[in-house]
C-alpha cells in the first residue's frame, strides 16, 4: 500500500509504533520495522544520550529498515539532555524523529538541517494545525481512545480524524484505538495516510516487556481503562489495577487541592517494576481502550501481516461489493 506516509518514511506498509516508555527498546522498534512497519525506540526510557546512542546502535544490528525515534517533550522538574539526545539522533543518522507532548519548534531547526522528518503526536485539531504551521512534516493525532495521553478535549477518533483531514495539509496517521485490518481502512477513509498503534504493539512475542503485561492486554476488556490525573490537566488513560483505584480514591478525597506530590507514589518510577518485572500493581500505566480488541501475542510479523490483508480484503471485496450491488 502507497500512501503519503509510506513515501515520507520509506516504509512498505502505514503502519508506525508510537514510542512507548520502558516498551521501545530496540527489540520492539526493529521487529516492527523488518515487518514493513516504522518502528520507534523511546528516546526518554533510555535515561542519557549516550545510552539512547548505544540503543540506537543495537537497533541497526537488528534491521536495515528505517527506524524512528520518540522525543516526548513533559514539563519535569529534572529536565533531561534534550539538546544531548537530539545530537545523538542526528549523529546517529536516524531519520525519522516523533516528538510529543510541549511544541517542539526549539528542536525542529536541528532536525531540518540534519534531513531528519518530525512527526509530532497531537490530541487537538488547533495542535496540529501549529504542528504544521512551525513546520512539522507529519502528525499523529491520538483520539481520546488512546493509551497515554489524551489531552483534555476528550474527542474521540471518529470525530477528530475527519476534522483534523478537513483541516490539515501535510499528512496524518490515526492514532488511539487501533487494531486490525478495519482500524487502517477507517483510518483511510477519515483522511488519514496511516496509522500509529501503541497498546496493540506491546502485546506481541518481541515486545521486551513481562508476560504478565501481555496477559494483562489480552485479559482485559475496553471497560478496563481509567483516566487518571485530570484534576492535574496531566490526563493519562491507564489500566486499572489496585495502585490506579488507590489513585482515583486520592483524587476524589483532595478534590481541587490534588497536588502532584499526593499521586507521586502511584505514577513516579513505576514502569521498570511493571514494564520489567511484571509487578501488575506497582502503579499507573498507559493503555489504551483498544485492549477489548486484543486477544493473542503474534509476532509483529504475523500482526502487520494480517492487518494487511484484512485491509485488502475490506477494501477490495467488502466495499467493492456494496459498489457493484
Ligand atoms: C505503555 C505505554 C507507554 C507510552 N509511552 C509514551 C511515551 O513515552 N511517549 C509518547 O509520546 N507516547 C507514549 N505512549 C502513547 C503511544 O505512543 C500511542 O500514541 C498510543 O498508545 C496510541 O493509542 P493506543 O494505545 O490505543 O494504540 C505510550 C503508550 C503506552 C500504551
Amino acid at each position: 500500500m502507497k500512501t503519503r506516509i509510506t513515501e515520507m518514511f520509506g516504509i512498505e506498509h502505514p503502519i508506525i509504533q508510537g514510542g512507548m516508555h520502558y516498551v521501545g527498546f530496540a527489540e520492539m522498534a526493529a521487529a516492527v520495522s523488518n515487518a514493513g512497519g516504522l518502528g520507534i525506540i523511546t528516546g526518554l526510557t533510555q535515561g542519557t544520550p549516550e545510552k539512547l546512542a548505544d540503543e540506537i546502535a543495537r537497533c541497526k544490528d537488528m534491521t536495515d529498515k528505517p527506524i524512528g525515534v520518540n522525543l516526548t517533550f513533559l514539563p519535569t522538574v529534572n529536565a533531561p539532555d534534550y539538546p544531548g539526545l537530539v545530537r545523538v539522533i542526528i549523529e546517529a543518522g536516524v531519520k525519522i524523529v516523533e516528538t510529543a507532548g510541549n511544541n517542539p519548534a526549539q528542536v525542529l531547526p536541528f532536525f531540518k538541517d540534519a534531513g531528519v522528518k518530525v512527526i509530532h503526536k497531537c490530541t487537538s485539531v488547533r495542535h496540529s494545525l501549529k504542528a504544521q504551521s512551525i513546520g512539522c512534516d507529519a502528525v499523529s493525532v491520538d483520539g481520546f481512545e488512546c493509551g497515554g495521553h489524551p489531552g483534555e478535549d476528550d474527542i474521540p477518533n471518529m470525530i477528530l480524524l475527519p476534522r483534523a483531514a478537513d483541516e490539515l495539509e501535510i499528512p496524518f496517521v490515526a492514532s488511539g484505538g487501533m487494531a486490525d485490518g478495519r482500524s487502517l481502512v477507517a483510518s483511510l477513509a477519515m483522511g488519514a495516510d496511516g496509522m500509529n498503534m501503541g497498546t496493540r504493539f506491546i502485546a506481541t512475542k518481541e515486545a521486551p516487556v513481562h508476560e504478565n503485561v501481555k496477559k494483562a492486554i489480552v485479559a482485559a476488556s475496553e471497560l478496563d481503562t481509567r483516566l487518571v490525573m485530570r484534576p492535574l490537566r496531566n490526563t493519562e488513560r491507564v489500566m486499572t489495577n489496585d495502585a490506579v483505584e488507590e489513585l482515583l480514591r486520592i483524587e476524589k478525597e483532595k478534590g481541587a487541592d490534588l497536588k502532584f506530590e499526593d499521586v507521586i507514589e502511584q505514577v513516579a518510577g513505576v514502569y521498570p517494576r511493571i514494564m520489567m518485572e511484571g509487578e501488575m500493581d506497582a502503579g499507573a500505566w498507559s493503555c489504551g481502550m483498544v485492549a477489548g480488541l486484543i486477544d493473542d501475542i503474534p509476532t509483529c510479523q504475523e500482526l502487520i501481516d494480517s492487518i494487511m490483508a484484512e485491509a485488502e480484503a475490506i477494501i477490495t471485496q467488502r466495499l467493492a461489493g456494496f459498489q457493484n450491488a
